[in-house]
């Protein structure tokens, strides 16, 4: 650890009090910020941890809307449950506050009047929607219309969700307000903007000094700065009745932006955590404040949260800030709508105290550099062939033969051979590996540097075999079991900021109190002769039926969503004299065959009435071929013939296809027309 600083802040994205947690959040940012926490305080130094709820914002008041409540209502709801989830899963927050709190509108307030004294912003008006009929401004989210990129009529007023484009709320056709549904009209307004314009010098000597921060954050940086027109003025106010009401006369009505308000919020939780102390850790220079977030949040930690603090003057601004990029779920993003996602309070029920399981595999599989994907599969790999297979597997051998043999003391070691030497130094040398890479922000690298000496451990057992050896060299074995054991004490020590749970439990089972980091240097932290206690199991396989359980749940979220999904938009205008082109009549199955080395396709022999012909069909996932002989359907006789795998198919029989995608055939209800009626 680096000695220029004699005490570290830790910061946590406030995240949104509008929903529950997801594996998401965890590996994105509280997971990381957690490991890297517990790691300083393991080696001593002065660390304070803050994180809360960020309350306010557009889509809170939009959640209460729809829930027909109040914003208050939605963020208390959403503050016990996220507090509640990172509490379970050993998120150790030294202070989970949130920002309707009265310190932090009191803090919020007095740093807008700092800055707006220090002439920090500058008035802008500007024309805004406004709904007559609901008498107020509208947010961009509070404005729908017709998408003018891809004629979507449910476009929002900041971005149209069916083409990705992102908008601004005047250009949208025939916008209508989400409050009234009325036509908004536009009215003159007066904000305060943040000169990032005027700053620009200023961040980006700040940036290039820290031109070692992680590479996507420092990429991400440097794109904001250089793009076209560099950083541009932001507004630092809103005409919204919802967050920290603008401490200005005139300002009624208006409130601090909520990316304004919120990264205030580190400070304002600090000082509900330390009353006295607070300034220590903001306002001295030995300190070193660190952001852990995701990327999405980049700009506002590098860029306008330092410009604030620097125009306000008292603060230190962040050292570091080593954000993470998205994890997906079984290949798609994780999306709250959607219901895309592991929920940690669900996760809870289904793998109860297992919680470190999902650490070990978030942290293994952290998007740190790129986008990473979250499976079951892995996630059941993980624990069975690692934490049971390597890690538990090692732990409870040594255990158990403790017990066997020596009812639970541990034994002398006599004399070390070359190989005992080496592992002991392997073990030795390894709290140094993993602090190197904890310290760079390298959790995956350090977790699979501790996994490594429970690896050693493990080989270490299997290839001195003591429970062959105790029949023939009995004094050989006790230096055995005390380098195993030693190890395994090592691991707990180290295991600590990963796998709390764990590392606890390792400590009651060898029956010591939890030792400190500088401890794993050495390896001998368990006296001869030292009761360890009756061996338990720390983890336990998981099976294959819980695993599908968890996918089945998702496959049907999944289904339930393209179920819910808006039906295709009718197309485009066709003339009659195009439909009477097509020739589409009854017909019948006479003979039908699945297509070989094809899993969609079926080969079918059809009575058109006038003609039997072939027609390959892709339907195989539908319809098993000796259902359907006999199948009365409608088809297109007139298309063109086609080569589909090398046979010749002659029109084209109609589907049904319904929002999931399944198809189902389209025929006749009345037996009477036989094959051959027109279809018109
Ligand atoms: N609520 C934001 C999000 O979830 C994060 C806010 S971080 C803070 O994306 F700095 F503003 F607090
Ligand atoms: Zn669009």
């Amino acid at each position: 650890m680096s000695s220029e600083f004699k005490r570290t802040l830790v910061t946590a994205a406030l995240p949104y009090a509008n929903g529950p947690v997801h594996i998401g959040h965890l590996a994105g940012c509280y997971l990381p910020a957690d490991i890297y926490v517990r790691y300083l305080r393991s080696i001593g130094h002065d660390v304070k941890f803050v994180c809360g709820s960020d309350e306010h914002g557009v889509p809170i008041t939009i959640k209460a809307k729809k829930e027909h409540t109040t914003p208050q209502a939605v963020v208390d709801k959403y503050h016990q449950m996220m507090g509640d989830a990172f509490n379970e899963f050993g998120i150790s927050f030294d202070i989970y506050s949130r920002t309707s709190s009265k310190t932090h509108h009191n803090t919020a307030a007095d740093f807008f009047t700092t800055l707006y004294n220090k002439n920090g912003f500058t008035e802008e008006i500007t024309q805004q929607y406004y709904d007559e009929n609901a008498k107020q401004f509208l947010a961009d989210r509070y404005i729908t219309g017709t998408c003018p990129k891809c004629a979507n009529p449910n476009a929002y007023g900041d971005q149209c969700e069916k083409c990705g484009t992102s908008l601004s709320p005047t250009e949208l056709i025939e916008p209508k307000s989400a409050l009234s549904g009325s036509k908004p009209v536009l009215k003159e307004t007066k904000n305060w903007f943040l000169p990032l314009d005027k700053l620009q010098p200023k961040i980006k000597a700040y940036l290039e000094q820290h031109s070692d921060w992680k590479s996507n954050v420092y990429g991400q940086c440097k794109s904001w700065l250089d793009s076209g027109d560099g950083l541009q003025p932001r507004a630092m106010t809103r005409d919204l009745d919802w967050g920290v009401p603008v401490p200005l006369k005139g300002a009624e009505g208006k409130v601090l932006y909520v990316w304004f308000d919120a990264p205030i919020g580190y400070i304002s939780a600090t000082k509900d955590l330390l009353p006295e102390r607070w300034e220590d850790y903001w306002k001295s220079k030995e300190s070193r404040l660190i952001h852990f977030i995701g990327k999405d949040n980049i700009v506002f930690h590098c860029i306008i949260f330092p410009a604030m603090l620097m125009e306000h003057g008292d603060f230190i601004l962040p050292d570091n800030v080593p954000a993470n990029e998205f994890l997906n779920l079984e290949g798609d993003k994780i999306s709250t709508s959607r219901n895309w996602a592991v929920w940690l309070h669900e996760y809870l029920i289904d793998f109860k105290n297992q919680q470190d399981v999902l650490r070990y595999t978030l942290c293994a599989n952290a998007p740190e550099t790129k986008d990473n994907d979250f499976t079951w599969k892995d996630f059941q790999t993980r624990n069975n062939s690692e934490l049971v297979a390597i890690f538990g597997n090692f732990v409870n051998r040594t255990l158990v033969l403790t017990q066997k043999y020596y009812n639970g003391k541990v034994p002398v070691a006599s004399s070390y051979t070359k190989e005992d030497l080496l592992v002991l130094e392997e073990l030795t040398a390894a709290p140094q590996k993993i602090s190197a890479a904890i310290e760079q922000f390298k959790f995956r690298e350090a977790l699979s540097e501790w996994m490594q000496v429970a690896r050693s451990g493990n080989k270490y057992l299997a290839e001195n075999e003591p429970w062959k050896l105790i029949a023939t060299n009995e004094e050989r074995v006790k230096t055995i079991m005390n380098v195993a054991l030693q190890i395994t004490c090592n691991l707990a020590i180290l295991a600590e900021p990963f796998l709390p749970f764990a590392s606890q439990k390792l400590f009651a089972l060898l029956n010591v109190q939890p030792l400190k980091w500088l401890s794993a240097k050495n390896s001998n932290n368990l006296p001869d002769g030292h009761q360890i206690n009756q061996p338990e199991l720390l983890f336990a396989k998981i099976e294959d039926e819980q695993i599908q359980f968890q996918i089945d749940r998702l496959q049907k979220s999944k289904l339930e969503n393209e179920l819910n999904k808006p039906l295709k938009e009718i197309k485009a205008e066709t003339s009659f004299d195009d439909f009477s082109k097509m020739d589409i009549r009854t017909a019948t199955i006479l003979q039908a065959e699945a297509v070989p080395k094809t899993d969609k396709l079926l080969k079918l022999l059809l009575d058109t009435g006038v003609d039997q012909r072939t027609v390959v069909s892709g339907i195989a996932a539908y319809y098993k071929p000796e259902d359907i002989i006999g199948q009365k359907v409608c088809l297109l006789a007139n298309l063109a013939p086609r080569k589909i795998k090398g046979i010749e198919s002659k029109g084209m029989i109609l589907m049904a296809e319904n929002a999931k995608g399944e198809l189902c055939f389209v025929s006749p209800t009345n037996l009477n027309f036989d094959n051959g009626a027109m279809v018109k």
